[in-house]
């Protein structure tokens, strides 16, 4: 998912390019190379996992299906960066482009991951990313805009096929899920939410530039949040009789 905003929208560096952008563009899909190269890592290793523990066939090509997907988004990011005139390499730290045991349960770590990672995270994203492609109108941007929210949706609909596989192995496992749900939540309101810092200093500022290529403020992000939490994760949840949180005040 993008990262939400890291600089201030300025003025608009007309005349130094053939487009028209802004250092926060720049900035935006920088961090989106990143963040989609490291959700390739992260992907490639779960398969590892799904591996090593005899998943279905049907599940590892759909997870490899998605390590090609966010490879390309990565790629497709950098292309929109450069043409907005980014010269700098993406921040990529080797550390965090790996999955980490929580403990001595593969089946357990799988759904830690699972739930995280795709029904939270790649849920949330296919509102995210039709929100951040509605205004967009720079070609490059709307192209990877594009090929992004249509992948999305395959890479939700993988995280809550893969929580229902888990399950049936093991059907205990779905009660561990509800004791996780409280503290991720609270990690994506920390990271994308009301409880993000750039969500709280937000004055929803942003000029029409950013729109077009692709850009939302902090505070867009936290409302689609809100509203996912509602739509999205509620009722995927409750069919599958897991308890989610009351949202916090
Ligand atoms: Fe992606
Ligand atoms: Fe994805």
């Amino acid at each position: 998912m993008p990262a939400g905003r890291a600089l201030q929208p300025g003025a608009a560096d007309q005349g130094a390019l053939s487009v028209v952008t802004t250092p926060w563009v720049r900035a935006e899909w920088r961090a989106r190379i990143a963040a989609e190269y490291g959700s390739a890592a992260l992907t490639q290793h779960l398969v590892l996992w799904l591996i090593q523990i005899g998943a279905p066939p049907d599940l590892l090509d759909a997870g490899l299906a998605i390590v090609a997907d966010e490879l390309a988004h990565s790629r497709l990011s950098h292309e929109v960066y450069t043409a907005a005139g980014g010269t700098e390499p993406p921040a990529l730290d080797a550390a965090g482009l790996a999955l980490t045991r929580a403990g001595d349960d593969l089946l357990d770590d799988i759904l830690r991951v699972a739930v995280r990672v795709f029904c939270l995270g790649e849920t949330v994203a296919v509102p995210l990313f039709a929100h951040l492609r509605a205004p967009c109108r720079e070609p490059v941007a709307r192209a990877a805009l594009d090929r992004i929210i249509r992948d999305e949706v395959r890479h939700r609909d993988f995280g809550w096929d893969l929580l229902d596989w888990v399950t049936s192995v093991r059907p205990g496992l779905a009660a561990r899920v509800a004791g996780w749900l409280p503290r991720m939540l609270a990690e994506l309101r920390a990271s994308y939410g009301d409880l993000n810092p750039a969500v709280l200093a937000d004055d929803g500022s942003i000029g029409d530039v950013e729109r077009a290529w692709g850009l939302a403020p902090p505070r867009e992000y936290a409302a689609i949040l809100a509203r996912s939490v509602e739509r999205d994760f509620a009722p995927r949840f409750a069919a599958r009789d897991i308890a989610l949180p009351a949202p916090a005040a």
